[in-house]
């Protein structure tokens, strides 16, 4: 008889129309399992430059090389430079729709199909989206997401990889039984390790085999959960469609109430799912920062440039990332921020702009 975590993976895969589906600690763990049951190795994957750095630490660790391409301004990779790359030995893209916006999968699936190059589709910012009457997550034959915290469906730790390939999915599941199991303290005491020595060192190219270790450790794991987790899992896959629309409340609040010339709000495509609210602040982001912080508002930075932790022998340059590295700041549209919130933070910013530059 199955199980109630069998059963929930089996809702996730019909969600994603896929054949099999795999629980996972994170969606990290997710990816490095696929890479491995893939068989790449020494190869490159390619993904944006302003992806969460732990992605491209999970390329590393499985024993390929991260190659990064710049972004547009709506924050997804630029699919121009993509077409024009002239790159051997790479075996898939990370087709990751950030932010909410969604990536254009017919243009992104017709560069990598005349290249032979394998399709990682990444939902884990825009779970609920649609695409061409398609969900977001059933566009290639593998998709990962997380369901970590801010996520659309947020349990605190989790993730999944779901395939249609059914060797692929044998080879995962026989590898993650070889990976340690973690409850969520574990999980949240192996992460801390893990931000300790990010906060002294995030350059991979310069951690020894210890500290490798502890990215390791932090990344790479089974989940430990009681049938509540799966339940609440099911849940929010079944609520997502309510959760994006007061996800997409909240932003239409933050959109009307923040007025200051030295922000303007982050490209987002019409079918946006919000992921967070991004604005683009022009000088003073950081003293915003610190400001909202001072207030207890939830507000953060995400995404920097993560090629330059990477010791790469490419002559790329990343002008975009790197101009949003320095003006980016989410606002959370999560379960963290209430209606009456937005309004509240947005007339905050906007009289701390009024108060600075007076
Ligand atoms: C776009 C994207 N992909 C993958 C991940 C990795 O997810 P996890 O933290 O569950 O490993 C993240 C994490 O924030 C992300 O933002």
């Amino acid at each position: 008889m199955k199980d109630i975590k069998e059963k929930t993976e089996g809702k996730i895969a019909d969600y994603f129309d896929k054949k099999h589906a795999l629980i996972t600690g994170r969606a990290c763990s997710g990816l490095w399992l696929y890479l491995k049951a893939k068989g790449y190795k020494d190869n490159f994957i390619i993904l944006p430059n302003n992806i969460c750095t732990v992605v491209p630490y999970t390329v590393s660790l499985s024993g390929n090389k991260p190659y990064f391409v710049d972004i547009e301004d709506s924050g997804l990779i630029d699919l121009k430079l993509l077409d024009r790359l002239k790159l051997n030995k790479v075996a898939a893209v990370l087709g990751s729709h950030l932010y909410g916006n969604i990536l254009d999968y017919q243009k992104l699936l017709r560069i990598c199909r005349a290249r032979n190059w394998d399709v990682i589709e990444d939902v884990a910012q825009a779970m609920g989206a649609n695409y061409r009457g398609k969900i977001a997550g059933s566009l290639a034959d593998c998709t990962i997401t997380s369901f970590g915290i801010g996520k659309h469906i947020d349990l605190g730790y989790g993730g999944m990889v779901a395939v249609n390939d059914g060797l692929v999915f044998e080879k995962m599941t026989r590898f993650q039984k070889d990976l340690p199991s973690y409850d969520l303290e574990t999980f949240k005491s192996k992460l801390d390790s893990f931000k300790r020595l990010l906060a002294v060192n995030p350059y991979f190219y310069k951690w020894n085999d210890s500290e490798k270790d502890i990215c390791y450790e932090a990344l790479f794991f089974s989940l430990k959960a009681e049938d509540d987790y799966y339940l609440n899992l099911e849940k929010g896959l079944t609520h997502l469609k309510k959760e994006n629309q007061l996800r997409a409340k909240k932003a239409e609040l933050f959109s009307k109430h923040l007025r200051n010339n030295a922000l303007k709000p982050m490209l987002f495509h019409n079918d946006a799912t919000y992921w967070r609210f991004n604005i683009l602040v022009k000088g003073r982001r950081d003293e915003l920062l610190q400001h909202l912080k001072e207030k207890r508002i939830k507000a953060t930075k995400y995404f920097e440039a993560a090629d330059k932790y990477f010791s790469l022998d490419t002559e790329n340059k990343f002008p975009v990332s790197y101009r949003q590295e320095k003006e980016i700041l989410n606002l959370w549209v999560g379960k963290e921020t209430s209606l009456k919130d937005a309004e509240e933070i947005s007339l905050i910013i906007n009289s701390y702009f009024e108060s600075v530059l007076k």
